[in-house]
């Protein structure tokens, strides 16, 4: 359900959070998995779909063009045989990153497909130049206007070598919507290997889709002329799953998370643990996170798949401004994903933004004017400040810990942001011992 933005969180910080809490469906994949069903000649089935706020845009804008989307409770079935435009509107509640990848699909219904402008988090740039220069590489042209982005095929799509410049997630999926069903063979090279991409992958594969995967990052397709619709269980959130460890382990608390595979959180239970953090694994997809021992420092460099997910490093930053010593973070996936830091400091916090690369993964930013490398100085007691406002949807949980690590009472704003991403989240933390309520703006002032 989209927030409403005279909404607030109002949250009572400095006790333990205790108990079991179930990862929902990875935001990152589902609404991917809603584009891929309109490959499909035949509706495809998804469960355990996320109550976010990025589904219903996504829902909004496919029912614009006539998919026809049932939903109940976690199940969503998408029928695309119904669509019968190819203009794609804005939804009421705005816009996400779906629509380039919309264009894609579409063109493999329709001539010209439009959408609109492109919304999600200003992180930074976010270019969308690989995704025009692939469309245009398998037999499209491409036109971006103030309104949004007109694309139309040319001829018939060809296989084709692309070769990404950088591991870009959503150009891998650009690249894999066009393949699939175009003549031929599709080379993609230096590829997003991200679990989502490899669950897109498979969830292609299902609806008949010839797919090869490498030991690197090249993935070949070999076009077929049809897909069929699918079943698929949408994969638990590792963005979510990462989030919870972090409170857990910096509230001095205890959670048991379900619903997420340990393979799918990879490096990440390595940092966690080498901080201080402990794991257990109690099923084949729970995962119980406490903290083991006080808390140390880190070194830590974002990066693409198998690296560390620039959507951890917000959780993570709370994490360590517990630590005892110098945290240093170097954001090499987006250039600006820092701007949670200020409200931080606010709370108690001390951090040090930085425009030099402090570390050595090779950095896109190293030669610009970008404060992308965090230093975090710790451990500092947190204490609530009255409000906070959210920059963006992962900031938007990192506060949610800071606010429950913090003593006192602190009100976080723009919570819109963070229903985007993460569904259903009072109950679901107000039933692990967080005191946390959704409140009007006006009931506080
Ligand atoms: C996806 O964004 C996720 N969003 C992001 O999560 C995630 O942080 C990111 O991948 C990296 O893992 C969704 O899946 C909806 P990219 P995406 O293309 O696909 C540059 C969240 O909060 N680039 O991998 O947009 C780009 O500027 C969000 O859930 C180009 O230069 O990310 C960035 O620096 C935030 N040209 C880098 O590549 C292009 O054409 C990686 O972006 C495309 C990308």
């Amino acid at each position: 359900m989209p927030a409403q933005t005279h909404a607030v969180y109002r949250i009572e910080g400095g006790y333990p959070v205790i108990g079991e809490i179930h990862c929902l469906g990875a935001k990152n994949f589902v609404t991917k998995a809603m584009v891929a069903a309109l490959l499909g000649d035949t509706p495809t089935t998804l469960t355990n779909v996320p109550p976010i706020g990025d589904v219903d845009i996504t829902a909004d804008m496919l029912t614009s063009i006539g998919v026809t989307i049932t939903r109940s409770d976690d199940l969503m079935e998408l029928d695309a045989s119904t669509i019968r435009s190819s203009e794609v509107e804005t939804p009421d509640s705005g816009s996400n990153r779906i629509p380039i990848l919309l264009l894609s699909a579409l063109l493999q219904r329709f001539d010209t497909v439009s959408v609109p402008v492109l919304g999600g988090c200003k992180i930074g740039e976010r270019s969308i130049d690989f995704h025009l220069a692939a469309i245009e590489q398998f037999g499209g042209v491409v036109e971006v206007t103030d309104e949004g982005i007109v694309a139309r095929r040319i001829k018939p799509f060809k296989g084709t070598h692309i070769q990404l410049p950088y591991p870009s997630v959503g150009a891998t999926e650009t690249c894999l919507y066009l393949s699939v069903l175009a003549e031929g063979r599709t080379v993609i090279s230096n590829a997003a290997i991200e679990p989502e991409i490899s669950e897109l992958i498979t969830m292609l594969r299902s609806m008949g889709a010839i797919i090869f995967t490498s030991p690197g990052r090249d993935i070949r397709v070999e076009g077929v002329k049809r897909l069929s619709g699918t079943r698929i269980e949408v994969l638990g959130d590792r963005i979510e799953a990462a989030s919870w460890a972090s409170l857990a382990c910096a509230s001095h608390g205890n959670v048991t998370v379900h619903g997420i595979r340990p393979d799918i959180l990879g490096n990440f239970l390595s940092y966690f643990q080498q901080v201080g953090g402990g794991i257990e694994l109690v099923g084949a997809d729970s995962i119980r996170f406490f903290r083991k021992e006080p808390l140390r420092p880190a070194i830590i460099e974002t990066d693409v798949y198998p690296g560390f997910s620039t959507d951890w490093q917000q959780p993570f930053a709370i994490l360590l401004t517990q630590a005892h010593g110098i945290s240093i973070i170097h954001e090499t996936v987006f250039e600006n994903r820092f701007g949670y830091l200020k409200a931080l400091d606010k709370l108690g916090a001390k951090t040090q933004l930085m425009t030099h690369c402090l570390g050595s993964v090779p950095c896109r930013y190293r030669d610009g004017n970008y404060e992308h490398s965090a230093i975090i100085t710790g451990p500092t007691p947190l204490t609530a400040a009255d409000t906070i406002t959210i920059p963006d949807l992962r900031a938007g949980l990192a506060y949610v810990i800071a606010a429950a690590i913090a003593r006192g009472t602190t009100i976080i704003n723009n919570i819109h942001f963070l229903e985007r991403g993460y569904g259903n989240i009072v109950p679901r933390l107000a039933a692990m011992n967080l005191r946390i309520e959704r409140i009007a703006a006006s009931a506080y002032s």
